[in-house]
């Protein structure tokens, strides 16, 4: 088939390329610098040729406190990139099928996060506008469904982990900054604060296996929105002793600080519709999972493991970036930014 995947240089948009081209397809990579999607025009160059998939991963946003900071911002480049890409969908590739990822930040956190909630009652504060953004975008589907037959799949993933996530020094997801401190704990000696108390609970899904529950729903499944978790949860405890067992460090020197806000008790998707679709379907064990994530995490340490900038000290100088068997931190500075728990996504 020939695919066009927008928001083909992240995390998940890396391997889900990978897998398209590896299962033949030919494929066309879209990000910012090829084809900004804030622009009306952006998509010009493409009108010649006809897609049997879009794929649409590209959004604006990163994990942690980004989304509350950046709401404006948010807003105005979320629906340029929605409408633009919907938009040109519509006018110039009536014949494909897109493919759109939502949020389980959508969900507001007093319903079942299941799929008919979805645009029901109103999204925790601190990701509102982006959730509301993702809201639109399902909209969008609907409307051009309604009106003009679009072929749609809107999926929800729960928070993606594994190889291959950013190391350009943004907000981490928390299962990356649980390990970033745990591993900064134990190669600088330095605290290892997490927030809250540690029994706040949350799902995780293995990238590669968001990528193949894609590939397969795409060609099975139609207009519909579907929910994509791993259908149980874990505490923010049990990720961590996880991961101590993992790189070998004392769970017990974990300092949980209670006083902490740390966003909903539980966040968990509820995966029937997943499971009617794919009946056979087997998910990455937790332990393998972060296994291969801590070995791809801990041959970039240099560029994962340093001091957060706001818990940081002036750095004195880039030699802070951590060179494993030289850096030291300040004298009582905490390793690591903390938004283990409030996982944007
Ligand atoms: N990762 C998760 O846990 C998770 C969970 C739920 C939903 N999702 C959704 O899944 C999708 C993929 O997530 P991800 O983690 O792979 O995101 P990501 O790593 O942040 O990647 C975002 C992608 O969007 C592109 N992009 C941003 N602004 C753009 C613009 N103006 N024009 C064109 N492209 C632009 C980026 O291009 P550049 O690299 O050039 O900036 C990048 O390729 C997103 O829609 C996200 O909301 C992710």
């Amino acid at each position: 088939m020939r695919i066009l995947v927008t928001g083909a240089s992240g995390f998940l948009g890396t391997r889900l390329s990978t897998a398209l081209e590896a299962g033949g397809h030919e494929v066309v990579r879209l990000d910012s610098r090829n084809c900004d999607l804030t622009r009306t025009d952006s998509l010009d160059r493409y009108h010649g040729r006809r897609y049997d998939q879009i794929y649409h991963l590209a959004a604006w946003t990163q994990a942690g406190d980004f989304c509350l900071h950046h709401a404006g911002q948010q807003w105005i480049i979320n629906q340029q990139i929605n409408t633009n890409v919907l938009a040109w969908c519509h006018r110039c590739q009536p014949q494909a099928k897109l493919i759109a990822m939502g949020t389980s930040c959508a969900y507001a956190p007093d319903r079942e996060l299941v799929e008919e909630n979805y645009l029901e009652g109103r999204p925790i504060e601190s990701l509102f506008t982006y959730a509301m953004s993702k809201r639109m975008l399902y909209a969008g589907l609907l409307a051009l469904r309604g009106q003009y037959g679009l072929s749609y799949l809107c999926l929800v993933p729960s928070t993606l982990y594994g190889p291959g996530y950013h190391t350009d020094g943004r907000q981490m997801h928390f299962i990356f900054d649980l390990i970033r401190k745990i591993l900064a704990g134990k190669l600088l000696g330095a605290p290892v604060v997490l927030w809250g108390d540690g029994h706040q609970r949350r799902e995780l899904v293995y990238v590669d296996d968001f990528v193949e529950i894609t590939l397969r729903l795409a060609a099975s499944a139609e207009n519909d929105l579907v929910n994509v978790g791993a259908g149980e949860e874990f505490t923010i405890r049990e990720f961590a002793q996880r991961i101590c067992g993992l790189v070998d460090y004392p769970f017990e020197r974990i300092v949980f600080d209670a006083g902490r806000y740390v966003g909903a008790r539980s966040k968990c998707l509820v995966t029937r519709k997943l499971r009617q679709y794919l009946p056979d379907l087997r998910l990455t064990p937790l332990d393998q999972g972060l296994d291969r994530t801590i070995r791809w995490f801990w041959s970039h340490r240099e560029l994962l493991i340093r001091p957060a900038p706001q818990t940081a000290a002036p750095q004195p100088s880039s030699s802070c970036q951590l060179s494993v068997a030289s850096c030291q931190l300040s004298e009582g500075e905490t390793v690591g930014s903390d938004h283990q728990q409030t996982t944007g996504n």
